[in-house]
């Protein structure tokens, strides 16, 4: 019988957590043969309500769910830990600045950071949902120098889920016949979701739908705000689909994307596309072998190069906020 994956889940009594829990236990994280090990990271004061979810995990039985540790403490969460989904962050308070914002970030995604440094298991995988999710990626990279810096990845999978949803809305298609599209950039409504490259059924999503003003006015606006729509029409931000499109990213990269497909990954740039290197910005990737890879060749148009240097921008002036509270 395998080895149990130790899998870390930080923000474990939140509403992802709720959602994202049970579904690794049942074996969505990382194939239904894999058994797993939870550890549950949160703040004192939750550790109570993460109880009260570990509780429930044991009410069901799950046959691949082999032990739930929770604590307080990173230090322990994070020891001998391979799947690290770091959920649990600091929402942007009202009337809080955005230096404020990344400051009190930083003070969570640091020491994290530096735990999953000294304590993670050598093949540890990192995956940053608490916003803002690609400079919290930042963060806890540049403060765990000994682990190779492709293994911090932010989510962008949401988006690029709403992105063939949307798509496939519109071209009366299923969403299985969607291939090849990509979101590029920043989490944030800066992102570009870009179907030029994308195929419908195998035909060309962007001739197929033939219609640049609903490109520009509905399908990148409704991605892009699609967070806020929800908030609006549920009152609570997105939490099943979120946990969803955590446990999408970890699977295709642990497991691979599909012949003749690629999918979106917040990761550190080697410089491709134009976008600096270093930043943790959204690309086309494909993943085999437990790695991932850049898609590279992609002729890029006016239309897409100015949204995705507008995105990318925004990742510059995050990351040079951040190294100015020295958290870099
Ligand atoms: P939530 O507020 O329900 O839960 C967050 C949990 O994190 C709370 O239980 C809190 O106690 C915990 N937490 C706070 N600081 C912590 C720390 N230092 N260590 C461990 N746990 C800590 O929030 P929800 O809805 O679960 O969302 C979590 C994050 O995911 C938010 O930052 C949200 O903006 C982000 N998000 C990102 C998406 C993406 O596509 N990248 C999509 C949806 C949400």
């Amino acid at each position: 019988t395998r080895t149990p994956v130790n899998v870390t889940v930080t923000g474990a009594a939140g509403q992802i957590g709720y959602a994202l829990l049970f579904r690794i236990a049942s074996g969505h994280l990382l194939g239904a043969d894999v058994p797993v090990k939870l550890r549950l990271l949160e703040i004192p004061q939750a550790v109570k309500a993460a109880e009260g979810t570990a509780m429930e995990l044991d009410d069901c039985a799950f046959p691949l769910l082999r032990g739930i540790e929770i604590t307080d403490d990173a230090e322990v969460a994070f020891d001998g830990t391979n799947v690290a989904l770091l959920v649990g962050a600091r929402p942007r308070a009202k009337g809080m600045e955005r230096g404020d914002l990344l400051e009190a970030n930083g003070g969570i995604f640091k020491p994290q950071g530096k735990a999953i440094n000294d304590r993670a298991a050598d093949d540890v995988r990192v995956l940053v949902v608490g916003n803002p999710a690609n400079t919290n990626a930042l963060i806890a990279q540049a403060a765990a120098p000994d682990v190779p810096a492709e293994r911090f990845t932010a989510m962008t999978r949401l988006d690029h889920n709403r992105a063939i949803s949307q798509l496939a809305k519109k071209t009366g298609s299923a969403v299985s016949d969607i291939r090849k599209l990509t979101i590029w950039g920043n989490h944030s409504a800066t992102q570009y979701p870009d179907i030029f490259h994308a195929e419908v059924a195998g035909k060309n999503a962007a001739e197929t739908v033939s219609d640049e003003q609903w490109l520009a006015d509905e399908f990148i606006p409704t991605v892009a705000k699609r967070g806020a729509a929800i908030i609006d029409a549920r009152g609570a931000s997105s939490a099943a689909s979120a946990a969803n499109a955590a446990l999408d990213h970890v699977f295709t990269w642990v497991n691979g994307t599909p012949e003749g497909d690629w999918t979106s990954m917040g990761i550190p740039s080697d410089g491709s596309y134009g976008v600096p290197e270093g930043l943790i910005s959204s690309f086309p990737v494909t993943c085999a072998g437990g790695a991932y890879e850049i898609v590279q060749g992609l002729e890029i148009n006016d239309f897409s190069r100015g949204r995705i240097d507008s995105s990318v921008k925004e990742l510059s002036e995050e990351r040079d906020a951040v190294r100015g509270l020295g958290l870099l």
